[in-house]
């Protein structure tokens, strides 16, 4: 994490007006790997270190790394003098194509993940696919669930490029990894544009997400990466969409050959039902109090806050494993 003045430099005042150039003052400031450093105590030690380094309202914060930088230097940026300018670098390809765009930021509680946060946009989003050359093959394929997620909602051409390129996306193609996260940032930024708060059609981003918040939760954090519950997820719900909502068996088989192909996981028949039931909770909206669901009417077009009856939700459980 960089924390930033700009600043112009008393030397560079010597030079002719052509050559002034502004000159940044940073503090760098590195965060242990892992989901426990979105942790109060951790954001504790960052506004320290922000009152130490000068940080002043034309200060920048730049979270330079993955999911758990973005979100914490993100909260970070959104909270300290009730907010300074944030620039993301992310370092995964799941960060570049979801968690460092649409300006969602926070840290856990150890009630749960994610409790506390807030809405903050960053003013530049950088990506640069060199840096996917050093992730782990493990972590680029849980990226890749993200991406899929994108074809099944808004971009049924992302999906067919995804199924005749997923081999060289795999292998680390930069010409394919630079199409895939290009197209997935697009789409990001046009729902959260049309919906930066959540009160509707963002939610369509969840769509697979119900219940790998649950697999995530049953499995025991770590257990699962969230790109691979994910992968598990957006099989499920393509299931329950063909039961739900007339999506083709067809294409539910596309979207499960897809995922499988990528190298994530379909299923988890290890778990329990009577578990993740519990996990997924309810919608209290929903009268009923059943949780509702992003399902898929056809590849390229989903619906969001859809109820589905407890006999359905289980059976289809069952009928995946
Ligand atoms: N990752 C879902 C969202 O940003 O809304």
């Amino acid at each position: 994490m960089l924390l930033t003045n700009p600043w112009i430099s008393s030397t560079a005042i010597k030079f002719p007006r052509p050559f002034l150039k502004p000159v940044f003052q940073s503090h760098a400031q590195k965060v242990p790997s892992g989901e426990s450093s979105k942790s109060i105590e951790q954001l504790s030690a960052l506004y320290s270190e922000c009152v130490r380094a000068g940080v002043d309202r034309k200060s920048a914060v730049i979270a330079l790394g993955g999911g758990v930088i973005g979100d914490l230097a993100g909260f970070l940026a959104a909270s300290f003098l009730r907010g300074v300018q944030l620039i993301q670098i992310p370092t995964t390809l799941l960060a570049m194509v979801d968690s460092a765009v649409g300006g969602k930021t926070g840290i856990n509680l150890k009630e749960g993940k994610n409790l506390v946060g807030a809405f903050h946009q960053p003013s530049l989003v950088l990506c640069d696919t060199d840096v996917l050359k050093t992730l782990p093959p493990r972590e680029l394929t849980a990226g890749l669930a993200e991406v899929i997620k994108y074809g099944v909602i808004k971009d049924a051409p992302l999906f067919e490029y995804l199924e005749k390129n997923s081999d060289a996306i795999k292998t680390g193609s930069a010409d394919a990894l630079k199409h895939i996260i290009a197209q997935s940032c697009g789409i990001k930024a046009a729902v959260v544009s049309a919906d930066e708060f959540e009160a509707g059609e963002r939610a369509i981003l969840n769509f697979g997400h119900t219940l790998a918040h649950a697999i995530e939760k049953v499995a025991g954090y770590g257990a699962y990466l969230h790109g691979e519950a994910v992968g598990i997820g957006m099989v499920y719900a393509a299931r329950l969409s063909v039961r739900e909502k007339g999506l083709n068996q067809k294409s539910a088989d596309r979207i499960e050959a897809l995922i499988a192909r990528a190298g994530l996981p379909v299923q988890a028949p290890e778990l329990d039902w009577a578990k993740l039931r519990a996990a997924i909770g309810v919608d209290k909206k929903n009268t009923g109090g059943l949780p509702r669901f992003v399902l898929a009417e056809k590849i390229g077009r989903v619906v969001f806050g859809c109820p589905v009856s407890e006999q359905t939700m289980k059976e289809v459980w069952y009928a995946g494993r």
